[in-house]
């Protein structure tokens, strides 16, 4: 088995931990990821306190080997970090924002390891400063939002290098067992695998949705800032379809417009019918029915690697 300081701190067999994914890094892909000898990531962005209660009781129930909740800072409240607290989670992940300085505390009072990812050497070393026990460093390269401002080949040493010895997750582009190694060889302790384990079966994305990242050859992603009345003009790597090839050169021109005769589609959130708004950046689930072309599919340039 191939062991770092970081498989043998969290008890994993391989240094491989999937992506916090909103939506699609659900319980079935968190349980197979940590089944197999990894650390699976619950998607729990949008998700609230009682939900979150509802799936950690589930992955519980499909694994018994540890596993992450990963939050976007701005959509996290302090009832999130009851729940986790009061379900005992192993490890906490925050994304974009530092998070406030109380949950970090908190956490780690309760001995939750938390870990932040980071666009940059500068938000690299003020997540350190924050505490937190390992920073997942995000390249250019890898799909969802994405702010980076260098290359998984160059932000991971830069970083690695910076904040020795607080342990670096590498994230963008590991597709495959040769980026694994790759990322290892840059001084990485772990990989964080979003776009290749979207189009596995346990990810609950729409089939037409894997089916894309499949198709897709490393030219067919772009980033672009054209989606999310739910979280407006934040930038995100995703597949070249319809909408993309229309509004991205013109994203200054793009208006989010909530009338029900712009809607591209249908989904369930919570149980409850949602109608997906022009640019909605909610991705297409099994329970989502409409114009793919319309939707946001993020994906990372090793789509292209994905058979
Ligand atoms: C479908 C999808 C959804 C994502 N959602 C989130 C999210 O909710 N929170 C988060 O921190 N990162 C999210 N990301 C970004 C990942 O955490 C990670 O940086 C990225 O997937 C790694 O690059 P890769 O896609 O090339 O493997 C998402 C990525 C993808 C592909």
């Amino acid at each position: 088995m191939l062991q770092t300081r970081l498989t043998r701190e969290y008890g994993l067999e391989v240094p491989f931990i999937s992506a916090g994914m909103a939506f699609v890094g659900m319980p079935a892909l968190v349980a197979a990821v940590s089944n197999a000898g990894g650390m699976g990531t619950l998607g729990a962005a949008l998700v609230p306190p009682d939900g979150l209660r509802g799936l950690i009781r589930m992955i519980r129930s499909m694994t018994t080997r540890p596993f992450a909740i990963s939050f976007i800072t701005q959509f996290t409240e302090a009832a999130h970090i009851d729940v986790c607290l009061e379900e005992q989670v192993p490890v906490v992940s925050f994304f974009w924002n530092n998070p406030p300085e109380a949950f970090i505390s908190r956490l780690r009072a309760a001995g939750v390891k938390v870990w932040m990812q980071v666009s940059s050497l500068k938000e690299a070393r003020e997540a350190v400063r924050c505490g937190v026990d390992a920073v997942i460093v995000q390249g250019k390269e890898a799909g969802g939002h994405n702010r980076s401002t260098g290359t998984t080949l160059t932000l991971v040493p830069a970083v690695v290098d910076a904040i020795a010895p607080v342990p670096v997750i590498a994230a963008g582009g590991i597709a495959d067992g040769r980026g694994v190694v790759a990322a290892l060889s840059l001084g990485a302790e772990a990989v964080w695998v979003g776009t290749r384990l979207v189009a596995s079966q346990e990810a609950y994305a729409h089939d037409e949705y894997k089916q894309s990242i499949v198709a897709a050859t490393a030219s067919d992603t772009v980033n672009t800032t054209i989606f999310g009345p739910e979280w407006p003009h934040q930038p995100m790597r995703v597949i070249r379809n319809r909408v993309v090839n229309v509004w991205s050169k013109r994203e200054s021109d793009v208006v989010y417009t909530p009338e029900a005769d712009e809607s591209i589609g249908q989904t369930y959130l919570g149980g409850q019918p949602v109608a997906l708004p022009k640019f909605s950046a909610i991705l297409p689930t099994p329970d989502t029915t409409g114009d793919f072309e319309e939707m946001c599919l993020p994906a990372g340039e090793g789509a292209g690697l994905v058979k």
